[in-house]
């Protein structure tokens, strides 16, 4: 009779549970947010099954779906339903809304379990519906687990098109406004919602001005992330950069360019989906403004994974919550999927009993089986630190080496980052500042700007050629304070990575 507890999710949401229930489950949790859907689903089941049938609300009380079936007293409170359950139910079916709060009480989960291990003597089931349900170790046994499967992409685009017409209706206007392949994006970024939370954002992309644009997408993407990414080490990174921010990485520019498509509207056969780079190089160098830009140039969300939240806010569960991030990952495909300073995240030490090691053969697994475009860009500062598994043949679609930029990328760099803040690249001689600036990295010829323009504000002047060639003086940058290190690295990576420019 006690037979199984679990999560069933099929074609046939009605079918799956009319079986739960002919199975002799004394109790069915229900977590959905499709409250009247199940409500109707348990209704019919209830004829067809010829069982009698109530619902409980706390505002109501109990309410028998055929008024012949309503007992002559009424039966208001949520332990009086339980009592009528475990004295006269006979052949019927209690639907019990919103009841999670009191399976916090030790006597309506005592009652819940009497009726369980009475069943044989009644043959009624017990159905618990609530957005979230926590069922007490005592129920655990006796309960059956239920939940909708998610919308189909077809139900989803049907769901976009009567969100339309119930707008256009109501604002007297025939149509909203769209394309064939703003819709198909709308119905794509959707795909993972349940129905309720799908017809929600869908409405929100029209609400403000009848018109399903491009435009609208990138909040749609961001809401979803609420729904989904709540209380999770992901974070989702509202600006992504574009490649113009930033100097050099020609190679990786056009690796990433010529993917594009392939991305977002899926490869054709014979191709092998793009899946991810990791960028590998000296700190300050733009890996992580890189990352950002590979969002910006698939034209998809950015998801940041962060390590240090993994690990602090969710001490004992860490890997279950590493999982639960990466399906949310997959849910919000296609994606960028940002782990960064990955050697931090996944260094293996011998002093956290294994949960570093466990951590990377989760992240691995999933790197080898998942199914939908998450494309990954991982960045790392350090090889020592870093697992061997991880830079193994075929982890990545490549390994990218961004080294200290070179005379003509320096060049670059000093003028996007003066142009940022409105100085004008030809007022200075920027030749002679990149040739003296040998080993700085683009986060260094940054500060370098940065200090000059302090100095020259405090002396009530703007920033001139000597301004920045005294600073430039003054730094000694990274890469010749760790001399070795950098060498190390760039050995390293001479023979295993390609080149980002
Ligand atoms: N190639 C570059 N082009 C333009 N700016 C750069 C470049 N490299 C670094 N910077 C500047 O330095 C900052 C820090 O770089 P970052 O991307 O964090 O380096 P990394 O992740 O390699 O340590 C960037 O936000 C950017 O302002
Ligand atoms: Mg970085």
């Amino acid at each position: 009779m006690l037979a199984q507890a679990g999560t069933l999710t099929t074609e046939s949401p009605l079918h799956d549970l009319a079986a739960i229930i002919r199975s002799r489950t004394p109790l069915i949790a229900v977590e959905s947010n499709e409250e009247p859907q199940i409500v109707q689903m348990l209704r019919q089941i209830a004829q067809q099954l010829q069982l009698k049938a109530y619902r409980w609300t706390v505002t109501e009380g109990m309410q028998a779906y055929d008024t012949d079936d309503q007992p002559h007293n009424s039966v208001l409170k949520s332990q009086e339903i339980l009592a009528f359950i475990k004295a006269s139910a006979s052949h019927s079916l209690f639907v019990l809304l919103d009841f999670h709060p009191y399976l916090q009480d030790a006597v309506h989960v005592r009652f819940l379990k009497d009726i369980a291990l009475t069943y044989n003597n009644h043959r009624s089931t017990v159905v618990l519906v609530g957005v979230t349900m926590t069922v007490p170790e005592d129920l655990r046994s006796f309960t059956a687990h239920f939940r909708l499967p998610l919308p189909t992409p077809v139900e989803l685009r049907r769901i976009v098109y009567e969100v339309a017409a119930d707008w256009g209706a109501e604002h007297g206007q025939t149509q909203v406004q769209t394309t064939n392949k703003t819709l198909d994006l709308l119905v794509r970024n959707l795909a993972g919602l349940t129905a309720s939370d799908a017809r929600r954002l869908a409405l929100k992309a029209i609400n403000d001005n009848g018109v399903i644009s491009e435009s609208d997408l990138p909040e749609v993407m961001r809401a979803k992330y609420d729904l989904l990414g709540r209380d999770s080490p992901l974070s989702f990174e509202f600006e992504t950069a574009q490649f113009a921010e930033i100097g050099g990485m020609r190679r990786l520019r056009h690796w990433l360019d010529v993917r594009k498509s392939f991305f977002r509207e899926g490869a054709p056969d014979q191709f092998d989906p793009p899946r991810g780079v990791l960028l590998l190089g000296v700190q300050g160098c733009g890996k992580s403004l890189a990352a950002k830009a590979a969002a910006g140039v698939f034209g998809v969300p950015l998801l940041r994974l962060d390590f240090g939240v993994l690990y602090s806010k969710y001490y004992g569960e860490t890997e279950r919550n590493l999982r639960k991030a990466l399906e949310t990952a997959e849910v919000m495909s296609p994606c960028v999927l940002w782990l960064d300073e990955i050697e931090k995240g996944l260094a293996v030490g011998d002093d956290d009993d294994g949960l570093s090691r466990r951590i990377l053969g989760t992240l691995l697994t999933w790197l080898a089986e998942r199914k939908q475009p998450v494309f990954i860009v991982a960045t790392a500062n350090e090889i020592t630190r870093l697992p061997p598994e991880i830079v193994r043949k075929g982890r990545f679609d490549e390994i990218f080496f961004v080294d200290m930029p070179n005379l003509s990328n320096r060049h670059e760099i000093l003028a996007i980052h003066l142009r940022k803040r409105n100085l004008e690249p030809v007022s200075f001689d920027l030749d002679a500042l990149a040739a003296a600036t040998d080993g700085f990295s683009g986060s260094e010829l940054e500060q370098a700007i940065v200090s000059a323009m302090y100095t020259a504000h405090a002396q009530n002047r703007t920033l001139s050629q000597a301004d920045l060639l005294a600073e430039i003086k003054q730094t000694r940058p990274f890469s010749v304070l760790m001399a070795e290190r950098v060498d190390e690295l760039r050995e390293w990576a001479a023979d295993r990575t390609v080149p980002c420019d």
